[in-house]
């Protein structure tokens, strides 16, 4: 067991990892929180002090000695309404006596092995029992009748975290929840120690890594978009000032939710910091009737000695095993060519055929139809909802292109927006209640669609069907699962009014729901993210889907930013990124082919152009392409990443992707801007082994190379010449 209760301290030491967490219970019954950092083997002396003594203007706690007071003592779940100031985990309304004052406090725990399912919600998991531990603590506010279960899960080989709450309304009378957040920590940080870092953006800049020092009072980041958004991410960390890339303590957050989410950091008088994950409290309520359980998301916690590098390797290798999809989680993605950036709307069987054909002969292993095969859709005015294949276009039909793209030697993929309705669909005009909308209100439209209420049972039942029918009748092993506008007029027909603000995390579940079910019934399909690009790149969408989209902007240097830090967090096999053509559509730059496919080789590999209109020598940079990348693509799927150079320091990006026993590596560089008469440059590689001797190779020269010598001495990069030049070396032990 992993998780210890020490009961003559009434203690819990939890250890996951090379870490410790511990938690004690005050003779009241609080449960405060004593640690978390490097592990601790046993909880010694000095681990018990709390930060007891009267201070001015902290009251003390009912019936506690003089000096208890919540105000000063850090907690693992806190509330409002006795002795603590600080942002409180948990609200609820008793609308009975109108009561928003909460007092939790211990009434039993419970230690089990394994990690049991969230209901409704995706989480990440122990396939076997061995793998992880979970604790179960069980406070109680006994003038409500309101019971929370706070659940932590240690996972052995892993510095992971998890935890999350299960509110249950125990009484007759009912509740509101006014917040209901998934994870608070008070860490004792010292004014201005440590950094708060967040993955900020916007539409096709996505998750641009902003890192700014704490200050007294509130720092957060959220979005009431719907989605988790492009905006944010439901991500940050805090890192130990002197925190860097390799070095430094870093404590991460990430919450497995898909909508609206808070991210929060108080800065307090005594330096205390409150980190607190969860669901967005604006404009979320939720009825508590008698007997009712909410279960919040789940928020995963990693803690790493070893900087910002270290948290994301960890992050990575738990997401690799205990998140992503376990039938996809190793499976070698197919390299795919997609047509939007080829044709948009504007295609022809004949078309789709020829980009297929000349993707084959190249190496390519999949086609993807993107969007404009249904309904009457030459734009992006009409027919969502409507998943029928559109006869003008495809005369013969989905399932005849799709005999036609798999006889030229490739998979057939393809594009659905399943969330979304078109005011111009036959699906609107059947049910024009069926979306998102608050009734008698003007219904405001993004890209001139609506958002079906996945909240309602029967919406999702006939959009599982108009999809599930095609994905039966259809030969295809690939779904791209977009979605493209954020949430206005939140409201939802078929909820009373006091439920009204349910609805946005009501849609989510039912979001999963739909998702978990198309993922169970179409084992073989391969489904990828998207909203919007990176809109929805999150652990709440991982758990079904092992590769996102990661922007709609597919330029190879703002793809360095982009992709540097969605890295933060998420694990390079789910970063999909592809070739596309030049001048980019988005920025309109023109980057080397061979710069392009460098930036692009991540687990999710592809090509978003008409690979027919190619040059000879852009065909044959495709074919070079292709065939290393199926060389390397274990190693991109399974390696630890390493951060070499910043995107937001200098001229200059490079990562290398290590396998985890050292033997093989791939090192890429790139110079954006090109200086004459430059320096020598060296990078000092990470991650292989000093006593091994690696053969590097480099535009088809060899050299052999020390271990130690690349690690502390470094490898030399060539001169760029020029602006946007990439060079990729293949490491193998020898
Ligand atoms: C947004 C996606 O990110 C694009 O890749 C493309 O699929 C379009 N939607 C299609 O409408």
């Amino acid at each position: 067991m992993a998780i210890h209760f020490i009961e003559a301290q009434s203690l819990f030491l939890l250890q996951a990892g090379a870490s410790s967490y511990a938690i004690k219970l005050t003779e009241h019954g609080v449960p405060l929180h004593l640690y978390w950092g490097p592990a601790i083997a046993t909880p010694g002396p000095g681990l018990e002090l709390l930060r007891l003594g009267e201070r001015a203007f902290s009251p003390t706690l009912a019936g506690a000695a003089t000096g208890v007071s919540l105000d000063t003592l850090p907690q693992e779940f806190p509330s409002y309404g006795n002795s603590d100031f600080r942002q409180p985990a948990l609200e609820v309304y008793q609308p009975q006596t109108g009561s928003r004052i909460l007092a939790l406090r211990y009434v039993s725990h419970r230690i089990d092995a394994g990690k049991p399912a969230l209901a409704g919600l995706p989480a990440t998991f122990a396939e076997n029992p061995s793998d992880a531990d979970t604790l179960t603590l069980v406070l109680e506010d006994k003038l409500l009748g309101l019971r929370v279960e706070l659940l932590y899960t240690v996972f052995a080989h892993h510095p992971v975290i998890t935890r999350s709450a299960r509110i249950v309304n125990a009484d007759a009378a009912p509740l509101e929840l006014r917040r209901a957040l998934s994870v608070s920590v008070d860490f004792n940080t010292s004014f201005s120690a440590y950094k708060f870092i967040q993955l900020s953006g916007a539409w096709a800049r996505e998750r641009d890594t902003h890192v700014s020092s704490l200050r007294p009072g509130i720092q957060s980041v959220d979005s009431h978009r719907g989605t988790s958004s492009h905006q944010q991410n439901p991500f940050f960390a805090l890192a130990e000032c002197g925190a860097h890339e390799e070095h430094g303590a870093v404590y991460g957050f990430n919450l497995v939710y898909s909508g609206n989410f808070l991210a929060q950091v108080e800065l307090d008088q005594f330096a205390e910091s409150r980190a607190q994950l969860g669901i967005n409290p604006f404009d979320f309520s939720w009825q508590l009737g008698a007997g009712d359980t909410f279960q919040t998301p789940e928020a995963v916690l990693v803690f790493s000695p070893e900087g910002l590098g270290g948290m994301s390797r960890a992050l990575h290798r738990f997401y690799r095993r205990h998140l992503l999809p376990v039938a996809w989680r190793d499976r070698p993605r197919p390299i795919l060519v997609n047509n939007w950036e080829a044709t948009y709307f504007n295609f022809t069987a004949d078309k789709l055929e020829a980009i297929a054909s000349a993707g084959a002969e190249l190496g390519v292993e999949l086609f993807v139809l993107d969007d404009g095969w249904f309904g009457k859709r030459d734009n992006d005015l009409s027919s969502l909802g409507d998943w029928v294949v559109d006869r003008k276009k495809l005369p013969n039909g989905l399932e005849n292109l799709a005999q036609r793209i798999k006889a030229c030697g490739v998979e057939f993929g393809l594009w659905f927006e399943p969330e979304m309705v078109s005011p111009d669909s036959d699906l609107y005009r059947a049910h024009p209640d069926w979306c998102i909308h608050v009734p008698s209100r003007p219904r405001t439209e993004g890209r001139n669609q609506l958002i079906l209420d996945f909240s309602r049972t029967e919406v999702r039942e006939e959009i599982y069907q108009r999809i599930a029918r095609i994905l039966r009748e259809t030969p295809i092993t690939y779904v791209k699962w977009d979605m493209n506008r954020h949430f206005t007029e939140v409201g939802s027909a078929a909820l009373p009014a006091a439920r009204q603000q349910e609805t946005a995390h009501r849609f989510v579940l039912g979001l999963y729901e739909i998702m978990g079910r198309f993922t169970r019934d179409f084992p073989h399909i391969l489904f990828e993210g998207c909203s919007g690009g990176g809109g929805r790149f999150d652990p709440g969408i991982l758990a079904y889907m092992p590769q996102i989209w990661t922007s709609d902007d597919s330029d190879a240097i703002m793809r360095l930013r982009i992709q540097y830090g969605t890295s933060l967090a998420y694990p390079f096999s789910t970063i999909a990124a592809h070739v596309s053509a030049v001048p980019n559509h988005q920025v309109g730059r023109v980057t080397p082919f061979r710069t392009r496919g460098d930036v692009a080789f991540t687990g999710a590999f592809g090509y978003e152009l008409d690979l027919g209109a190619l040059s000879d020598a852009e065909k044959a940079e495709v074919k070079r392409q292709t065939a290393f990348y199926k060389q390397v693509r274990p190693l991109l799927l399974s390696g630890d990443l390493y951060r070499l150079k910043s995107p937001f320091d200098s001229q200059e990006t490079a990562w290398m992707i290590v396998a985890a026993d050292a033997s093989e590596a791939l090192v890429t560089h790139v110079t954006v801007l090109a200086e004459p008469n430059a320096p020598y440059r060296y990078l000092k590689l990470r991650g292989l082994d000093p006593k091994k001797t690696y053969r590097v190779r480099l535009d088809g020269n060899e050299t052999v190379i020390a271990g130690d010598v690349l690690l502390h001495s470094g490898l030399h990069v060539p001169s760029a010449g020029a602006d946007f030049i990439s060079r990729q070396w293949h490491l193998s032990a020898v």
